[in-house]
């Protein structure tokens, strides 16, 4: 195993060789896809499915181009979610937002250039392995696993009841439905896939999706936490959104303070789930830890 500084060296230095040759009539949305990608970011995604994958005897080789992949799903899911018709945010990774530079029309397109680029190099690298059925095999697992969490029963699927739910309706089953598929989603997939890629088996993989959507939710719950105490010049992206757009989240359904408890709750809960296997699983339970007082 490697540290997360090593693993997000090593996603940084990837960051986008794969995204596909683009045509030069289409410069601009090259330019705009690579602006948001490099502009910056914790990596935390990325970052997962390569030690998931590690941590269960897996290849990191076989792992970039998902982890990758990853990042670009995310970052599309960013550059659409600061569009005006979902948060109208202008500030994004400590940048303006990619269409502050380039756009509301292309910064439609970027997002969905860097979903379908996810897309292609996934089952570009499915098909690399068609010789050896069970790697394979491993390979459409993981690409499946990443496309369906980020897809209508996942991330997009939180998305729409985040931009539908109101304020006034919030209810705690609608905010947890929000903070699993919006977030958690996007946190789970990555461990389950690189422990897919890895061949896992079942047990392992119920232990380590326990885990990722327990520091998946919580991780929303302290973006929400942020929205009303963090500081926008660390978190580079405005604060009090969420508020100002009447949105529904953890802290105005529950208030502060049972937000911190609830953030605690679930990063003990989640390195709980991972403690059969000791020192083992250190990378994931002090990743836990770190999550828990990140402040951006
Ligand atoms: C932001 O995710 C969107 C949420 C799900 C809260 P991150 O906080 O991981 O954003 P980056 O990648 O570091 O910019
Ligand atoms: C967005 O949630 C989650 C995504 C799927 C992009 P937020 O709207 O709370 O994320 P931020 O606060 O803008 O990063
Ligand atoms: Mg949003
Ligand atoms: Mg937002
Ligand atoms: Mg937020």
């Amino acid at each position: 195993m490697h540290s997360f500084d090593e693993y997000r060296e090593l996603v940084n230095s990837h960051l986008t060789d794969y995204i596909p040759e683009t045509a030069p009539k289409a410069a601009i949305l090259r330019e705009s896809m690579e602006y948001s990608v490099k502009v910056g970011g914790k990596r935390l995604r990325p970052c997962l499915l390569l030690a998931a994958c590690e941590f269960a005897g897996g290849d990191l080789d076989q792992a970039l181009p998902y982890a990758l992949s990853l990042e670009y799903i995310h970052t599309y899911s960013l550059i659409h979610d600061d569009l005006p018709a979902m948060d109208n945010d202008d500030l994004r990774r400590g940048k303006p937002t990619n269409h502050k530079v380039f756009g509301e029309d292309i910064a439609i397109l970027a997002g969905d250039g860097l979903l379908n680029s996810a897309a292609e190099i996934m089952t570009g690298e499915v098909i690399r392995y068609a010789d050896d059925p069970a790697v394979m095999l491993n390979h459409a697992r993981a690409a499946h696993e990443i496309m369906s969490r980020a897809g209508i029963r996942g991330m997009i699927g939180g998305q729409t009841a985040d931009v539908k739910g109101e304020y006034e309706e919030a209810t705690p089953e609608l905010v947890t439905f929000i903070e699993e598929h919006k977030t958690a989603d996007l946190i789970t997939a990555p461990v389950r896939a690189g422990l897919m890629l890895a061949g896992a088996d079942d047990t392992l993989l119920e232990r380590f999706t326990a885990y990722a959507h327990d520091i998946g939710v919580a991780f929303q719950i302290l973006d929400d936490i942020l929205d009303f105490e963090g500081d926008a010049e660390l978190i580079g992206k405005n604060v009090g959104k969420d508020k100002d757009l009447g949105k529904c989240n953890y802290v105005c359904v529950h208030g502060s303070d049972a937000a911190h408890e609830e953030l605690h709750r679930l990063t003990a809960r989640a390195k709980a789930a991972v403690e059969p296997y000791g020192e083992q699983a250190s990378f994931f339970t002090e990743l836990a830890d770190k999550l828990e007082i990140r402040k951006y």
